[in-house]
Protein backbone atom coordinates (compact mmCIF):
# COMPACT_ATOMS: atom_id res chain seq x y z
CA UNK A 1 0.00 0.00 0.00
CA UNK A 2 2.72 2.55 0.94
CA UNK A 3 4.16 1.79 -2.55
CA UNK A 4 0.58 2.66 -3.82
CA UNK A 5 0.43 6.13 -1.99
CA UNK A 6 3.72 6.61 -2.74
CA UNK A 7 2.73 6.59 -6.87
CA UNK A 8 0.23 8.60 -6.36
CA UNK A 9 1.65 11.58 -4.77
CA UNK A 10 5.34 11.07 -7.16
CA UNK A 11 2.22 11.16 -9.94
CA UNK A 12 0.70 14.30 -8.61
CA UNK A 13 1.94 18.14 -9.48
CA UNK A 14 0.95 19.08 -6.56
CA UNK A 15 -0.89 18.84 -3.68
CA UNK A 16 -2.96 15.87 -3.08
CA UNK A 17 -6.07 15.80 -0.71
CA UNK A 18 -5.99 13.14 2.15
CA UNK A 19 -9.76 13.06 1.45
CA UNK A 20 -8.99 12.06 -2.30
CA UNK A 21 -6.14 9.58 -1.15
CA UNK A 22 -8.70 7.99 0.87
CA UNK A 23 -11.48 7.17 -1.46
CA UNK A 24 -8.87 6.48 -4.21
CA UNK A 25 -7.71 3.25 -1.78
CA UNK A 26 -10.82 3.13 0.31
CA UNK A 27 -9.01 3.40 3.44
CA UNK A 28 -9.58 5.78 6.51
CA UNK A 29 -8.21 9.27 6.84
CA UNK A 30 -6.61 7.87 9.92
CA UNK A 31 -5.18 4.94 7.49
CA UNK A 32 -3.96 7.24 5.08
CA UNK A 33 -2.26 9.43 7.88
CA UNK A 34 -0.32 6.21 9.08
CA UNK A 35 0.74 5.00 5.80
CA UNK A 36 2.17 8.97 5.41
CA UNK A 37 3.77 8.25 8.86
CA UNK A 38 5.34 5.00 7.51
CA UNK A 39 7.01 6.63 4.10
CA UNK A 40 8.15 9.32 6.76
CA UNK A 41 9.99 6.81 8.67
CA UNK A 42 11.32 5.20 5.28
CA UNK A 43 12.85 8.69 4.85
CA UNK A 44 10.15 10.46 2.84
CA UNK A 45 9.95 14.01 3.16
CA UNK A 46 6.32 14.35 2.28
CA UNK A 47 4.77 17.72 3.25
CA UNK A 48 0.99 17.91 5.35
CA UNK A 49 -0.92 21.34 4.92
CA UNK A 50 -3.95 21.46 6.44
CA UNK A 51 -6.88 21.90 3.77
CA UNK A 52 -4.43 21.22 1.12
CA UNK A 53 -3.31 17.40 1.98
CA UNK A 54 -0.03 16.20 1.04
CA UNK A 55 3.03 16.54 -1.47
CA UNK A 56 6.30 14.21 -1.87
CA UNK A 57 8.95 16.51 -1.58
CA UNK A 58 11.82 13.70 -2.09
CA UNK A 59 12.92 10.29 -1.36
CA UNK A 60 15.37 9.14 0.38
CA UNK A 61 18.72 8.43 -1.19
CA UNK A 62 18.24 4.86 -1.30
CA UNK A 63 15.07 2.82 -1.48
CA UNK A 64 13.19 0.12 -2.52
CA UNK A 65 9.98 1.66 -3.08
CA UNK A 66 10.91 4.21 -5.00
CA UNK A 67 12.93 2.38 -7.32
CA UNK A 68 10.65 -0.23 -7.57
CA UNK A 69 8.29 2.66 -8.29
CA UNK A 70 10.37 4.16 -11.16
CA UNK A 71 11.15 0.64 -13.09
CA UNK A 72 8.78 -0.61 -15.84
CA UNK A 73 10.64 -3.04 -17.03
CA UNK A 74 10.35 -6.01 -19.44
CA UNK A 75 13.86 -7.34 -18.02
CA UNK A 76 13.53 -6.59 -13.96
CA UNK A 77 11.01 -7.76 -11.98
CA UNK A 78 12.31 -7.38 -8.57
CA UNK A 79 14.35 -5.01 -6.58
CA UNK A 80 15.14 -5.86 -3.11
CA UNK A 81 17.31 -3.66 -0.51
CA UNK A 82 19.55 -4.38 2.03
CA UNK A 83 20.51 -2.43 5.00
CA UNK A 84 23.36 -4.64 5.06
CA UNK A 85 24.74 -8.28 3.41
CA UNK A 86 27.69 -9.88 3.28
CA UNK A 87 28.16 -9.77 -0.11
CA UNK A 88 25.77 -9.12 -2.70
CA UNK A 89 27.00 -11.30 -5.23
CA UNK A 90 27.77 -13.92 -2.82
CA UNK A 91 23.87 -13.40 -1.45
CA UNK A 92 22.27 -13.41 -5.07
CA UNK A 93 24.34 -16.60 -6.42
CA UNK A 94 22.82 -18.88 -3.16
CA UNK A 95 19.22 -17.29 -3.36
CA UNK A 96 19.32 -17.82 -7.01
CA UNK A 97 20.78 -20.96 -6.71
CA UNK A 98 18.07 -22.06 -4.69
CA UNK A 99 15.38 -20.89 -6.67
CA UNK A 100 14.30 -18.28 -3.52
CA UNK A 101 14.73 -15.13 -6.32
CA UNK A 102 14.45 -15.70 -9.99
CA UNK A 103 16.26 -14.15 -12.88
CA UNK A 104 15.38 -10.41 -13.38
CA UNK A 105 15.78 -9.82 -9.71
CA UNK A 106 18.56 -6.90 -8.23
CA UNK A 107 19.58 -6.77 -5.27
CA UNK A 108 20.84 -3.59 -3.45
CA UNK A 109 22.69 -3.52 -0.16
CA UNK A 110 23.41 -0.25 1.85
CA UNK A 111 26.31 -1.68 2.75
CA UNK A 112 28.74 -5.18 2.57
CA UNK A 113 30.02 -6.58 5.35
CA UNK A 114 32.59 -8.55 2.90
CA UNK A 115 32.44 -7.00 -0.26
CA UNK A 116 34.32 -8.80 -2.92
CA UNK A 117 36.50 -7.30 -5.95
CA UNK A 118 38.15 -9.10 -8.83
CA UNK A 119 41.28 -11.76 -8.34
CA UNK A 120 40.10 -12.60 -4.72
CA UNK A 121 39.91 -8.47 -3.84
CA UNK A 122 38.19 -6.78 -0.92
CA UNK A 123 35.78 -4.40 -2.19
CA UNK A 124 35.39 -1.54 0.60
CA UNK A 125 31.46 -0.98 1.00
CA UNK A 126 31.06 1.52 4.14
CA UNK A 127 27.09 2.49 4.46
CA UNK A 128 25.06 5.52 3.12
CA UNK A 129 27.57 6.38 0.24
CA UNK A 130 27.88 3.84 -2.28
CA UNK A 131 26.23 1.46 -4.72
CA UNK A 132 26.52 -2.32 -4.50
CA UNK A 133 24.40 -3.46 -6.85
CA UNK A 134 23.86 -7.41 -8.30
CA UNK A 135 21.90 -8.04 -11.53
CA UNK A 136 20.24 -11.59 -11.94
CA UNK A 137 19.66 -12.53 -15.30
CA UNK A 138 19.58 -15.98 -17.26
CA UNK A 139 21.63 -15.17 -19.96
CA UNK A 140 21.23 -18.08 -22.56
CA UNK A 141 24.30 -17.19 -23.43
CA UNK A 142 27.39 -19.93 -24.55
CA UNK A 143 29.80 -19.61 -21.81
CA UNK A 144 32.38 -18.75 -24.19
CA UNK A 145 30.47 -15.54 -24.50
CA UNK A 146 30.27 -14.95 -20.93
CA UNK A 147 32.73 -12.19 -21.01
CA UNK A 148 30.33 -9.96 -23.05
CA UNK A 149 27.87 -9.65 -20.07
CA UNK A 150 30.91 -7.89 -18.21
CA UNK A 151 31.36 -5.85 -21.61
CA UNK A 152 27.69 -4.78 -21.81
CA UNK A 153 27.88 -4.04 -17.79
CA UNK A 154 31.24 -1.54 -18.54
CA UNK A 155 29.10 0.30 -21.40
CA UNK A 156 25.79 0.82 -19.17
CA UNK A 157 27.94 1.68 -16.29
CA UNK A 158 29.67 4.04 -18.01
CA UNK A 159 26.73 5.68 -20.21
CA UNK A 160 24.37 6.15 -17.01
CA UNK A 161 27.39 7.84 -14.86
CA UNK A 162 27.72 9.78 -17.98
CA UNK A 163 24.24 10.38 -18.27
CA UNK A 164 23.04 10.56 -14.72
CA UNK A 165 26.00 12.59 -13.41
CA UNK A 166 27.41 14.56 -16.00
CA UNK A 167 30.62 13.38 -15.85
CA UNK A 168 33.27 11.65 -17.98
CA UNK A 169 33.34 8.35 -16.88
CA UNK A 170 35.84 5.81 -19.36
CA UNK A 171 36.04 1.97 -19.24
CA UNK A 172 39.60 1.06 -18.46
CA UNK A 173 39.94 -2.61 -19.36
CA UNK A 174 38.41 -5.12 -18.42
CA UNK A 175 36.09 -3.79 -16.31
CA UNK A 176 36.88 -0.77 -14.62
CA UNK A 177 34.52 2.59 -14.28
CA UNK A 178 37.23 5.31 -14.70
CA UNK A 179 38.11 9.65 -14.61
CA UNK A 180 41.42 10.59 -15.35
CA UNK A 181 42.93 7.15 -14.92
CA UNK A 182 41.32 7.16 -11.11
CA UNK A 183 38.46 4.31 -10.68
CA UNK A 184 35.02 4.71 -9.36
CA UNK A 185 33.75 1.22 -10.42
CA UNK A 186 34.09 -2.24 -11.05
CA UNK A 187 32.41 -5.08 -11.85
CA UNK A 188 32.51 -8.18 -11.00
CA UNK A 189 30.64 -11.33 -12.90
CA UNK A 190 29.88 -14.61 -12.00
CA UNK A 191 28.24 -17.33 -13.42
CA UNK A 192 26.74 -20.71 -13.21
CA UNK A 193 26.72 -22.71 -16.69
CA UNK A 194 25.99 -26.36 -17.95
CA UNK A 195 28.34 -27.04 -20.48
CA UNK A 196 26.20 -25.59 -23.15
CA UNK A 197 24.69 -22.49 -22.04
CA UNK A 198 24.76 -20.29 -18.63
CA UNK A 199 21.82 -20.95 -16.56
CA UNK A 200 23.14 -17.97 -14.55
CA UNK A 201 24.47 -14.76 -14.23
CA UNK A 202 25.13 -12.60 -11.70
CA UNK A 203 26.93 -9.22 -12.40
CA UNK A 204 28.18 -7.23 -9.59
CA UNK A 205 28.92 -3.80 -9.66
CA UNK A 206 30.49 -1.73 -7.14
CA UNK A 207 29.94 2.32 -7.73
CA UNK A 208 32.14 4.85 -5.15
CA UNK A 209 29.31 7.83 -5.34
CA UNK A 210 29.48 9.85 -2.06
CA UNK A 211 32.54 8.72 -0.47
CA UNK A 212 34.85 11.44 0.17
CA UNK A 213 38.38 11.85 -0.05
CA UNK A 214 39.07 10.57 3.40
CA UNK A 215 36.85 7.98 3.12
CA UNK A 216 38.70 6.65 0.63
CA UNK A 217 40.98 3.64 2.42
CA UNK A 218 44.65 4.62 2.36
CA UNK A 219 46.02 2.16 0.08
CA UNK A 220 43.77 3.13 -2.98
CA UNK A 221 43.24 7.00 -1.89
CA UNK A 222 45.77 7.74 -5.08
CA UNK A 223 44.23 5.40 -7.53
CA UNK A 224 40.62 5.85 -6.62
CA UNK A 225 37.35 8.69 -6.72
CA UNK A 226 34.20 9.20 -6.21
CA UNK A 227 31.32 10.57 -7.91
CA UNK A 228 31.24 13.10 -5.14
CA UNK A 229 35.14 13.80 -5.27
CA UNK A 230 34.73 14.60 -8.68
CA UNK A 231 31.68 17.04 -9.18
CA UNK A 232 31.96 18.37 -6.02
CA UNK A 233 28.45 17.62 -5.00
CA UNK A 234 26.28 14.41 -3.30
CA UNK A 235 24.33 12.95 -6.03
CA UNK A 236 20.96 10.03 -5.49
CA UNK A 237 22.41 6.83 -5.48
CA UNK A 238 18.05 5.89 -6.46
CA UNK A 239 19.07 8.32 -9.51
CA UNK A 240 21.78 6.30 -10.43
CA UNK A 241 20.67 3.06 -10.29
CA UNK A 242 17.45 3.73 -12.37
CA UNK A 243 20.00 4.68 -15.32
CA UNK A 244 21.99 2.01 -15.04
CA UNK A 245 19.35 -0.61 -14.80
CA UNK A 246 17.26 0.71 -18.13
CA UNK A 247 21.04 1.41 -19.37
CA UNK A 248 21.94 -2.36 -18.62
CA UNK A 249 18.41 -3.48 -20.97
CA UNK A 250 19.39 -1.34 -23.53
CA UNK A 251 22.35 -2.76 -24.09
CA UNK A 252 20.93 -6.22 -23.28
CA UNK A 253 18.07 -5.94 -25.69
CA UNK A 254 20.65 -5.04 -28.52
CA UNK A 255 23.01 -7.88 -27.52
CA UNK A 256 20.04 -9.90 -28.07
CA UNK A 257 18.62 -8.53 -31.26
CA UNK A 258 22.09 -7.34 -33.09
CA UNK A 259 24.83 -9.68 -31.41
CA UNK A 260 28.19 -8.65 -29.75
CA UNK A 261 29.18 -5.65 -32.38
CA UNK A 262 27.32 -2.91 -31.59
CA UNK A 263 28.08 -3.53 -27.65
CA UNK A 264 31.96 -3.92 -28.29
CA UNK A 265 31.70 -0.50 -31.10
CA UNK A 266 30.06 1.01 -27.70
CA UNK A 267 32.86 -0.55 -25.59
CA UNK A 268 35.34 0.83 -27.85
CA UNK A 269 33.90 3.85 -27.72
CA UNK A 270 34.24 5.08 -24.24
CA UNK A 271 36.99 3.06 -23.78
CA UNK A 272 40.31 5.07 -21.91
CA UNK A 273 42.58 2.03 -22.47
CA UNK A 274 43.14 1.71 -26.50
CA UNK A 275 45.70 2.91 -28.17
CA UNK A 276 47.77 3.34 -25.12
CA UNK A 277 51.40 2.15 -24.04
CA UNK A 278 50.20 -0.72 -21.33
CA UNK A 279 51.58 -3.13 -19.13
CA UNK A 280 49.69 -5.84 -18.27
CA UNK A 281 50.59 -9.05 -15.66
CA UNK A 282 48.35 -11.51 -16.59
CA UNK A 283 48.86 -15.14 -14.82
CA UNK A 284 52.39 -13.65 -12.91
CA UNK A 285 54.28 -12.81 -16.66
CA UNK A 286 54.25 -9.05 -17.87
CA UNK A 287 53.34 -8.23 -21.16
CA UNK A 288 54.18 -4.17 -22.85
CA UNK A 289 52.72 -3.06 -25.99
CA UNK A 290 50.34 -1.05 -27.54
CA UNK A 291 46.65 -1.86 -26.30
CA UNK A 292 45.46 -1.97 -30.15
CA UNK A 293 41.77 -3.70 -29.34
CA UNK A 294 39.33 -5.43 -28.07
CA UNK A 295 38.30 -9.37 -29.66
CA UNK A 296 35.13 -10.72 -30.09
CA UNK A 297 35.24 -11.91 -26.50
CA UNK A 298 36.41 -9.15 -24.62
CA UNK A 299 39.95 -9.68 -24.94
CA UNK A 300 42.42 -7.35 -24.75
CA UNK A 301 44.85 -7.49 -28.06
CA UNK A 302 48.15 -6.47 -27.16
CA UNK A 303 50.51 -5.66 -29.81
CA UNK A 304 54.31 -5.28 -28.80
CA UNK A 305 57.47 -4.16 -30.22
CA UNK A 306 57.90 -7.31 -31.72
CA UNK A 307 54.89 -6.71 -33.69
CA UNK A 308 53.85 -9.63 -32.15
CA UNK A 309 49.89 -9.74 -31.03
CA UNK A 310 49.09 -11.10 -27.47
CA UNK A 311 45.69 -12.07 -26.99
CA UNK A 312 45.03 -10.82 -23.04
CA UNK A 313 42.42 -12.70 -21.11
CA UNK A 314 42.68 -11.14 -17.47
CA UNK A 315 44.70 -9.68 -15.60
CA UNK A 316 45.75 -5.50 -14.22
CA UNK A 317 47.18 -3.08 -16.66
CA UNK A 318 49.08 0.31 -15.93
CA UNK A 319 49.09 2.82 -18.53
CA UNK A 320 53.11 3.57 -19.43
CA UNK A 321 52.27 6.77 -21.07
C1 LIG B 1 36.49 -4.97 -9.08
O1 LIG B 1 37.39 -5.53 -8.47
O2 LIG B 1 36.72 -3.98 -9.79
C2 LIG B 1 35.08 -5.47 -9.02
C3 LIG B 1 34.32 -4.91 -7.84
C4 LIG B 1 32.90 -5.42 -7.74
C5 LIG B 1 32.23 -4.96 -6.45
C6 LIG B 1 30.77 -5.28 -6.45
S1 LIG B 1 29.91 -4.47 -5.15
C7 LIG B 1 28.48 -5.41 -5.47
C8 LIG B 1 28.94 -6.82 -5.79
N1 LIG B 1 29.09 -7.59 -4.58
C9 LIG B 1 30.35 -7.91 -4.31
O3 LIG B 1 30.75 -8.55 -3.32
N2 LIG B 1 31.14 -7.42 -5.28
C10 LIG B 1 30.39 -6.74 -6.31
Amino acid sequence: MSKTILDLLKGADAFISGQDISTHFGISRAAVWKKILALRNKGYVIEAVPSKGYCLKSAPDLAQDYLLMQIKSDLWKDIIVYDSVESTNDLALSLATKREIAPGTVLVADQQTRGKGRLGRTWESPAGLNIYISLIIRPELEPKDTTMLTVLAAVAGALALQRSCSIPVSIKWPNDLVISNKKLGGILTEVRADPDLVALAVIGMGINVNMDYRGLPDIVRHIATSVRIETGINHSRNEIIIQLLKEFEQCYSILKKEGKKPLLDAWRKNSSTLGRKVNVIMHGVSWSGIAEDIDDNGMLILKMRSGRRKTISSGDIAFLS
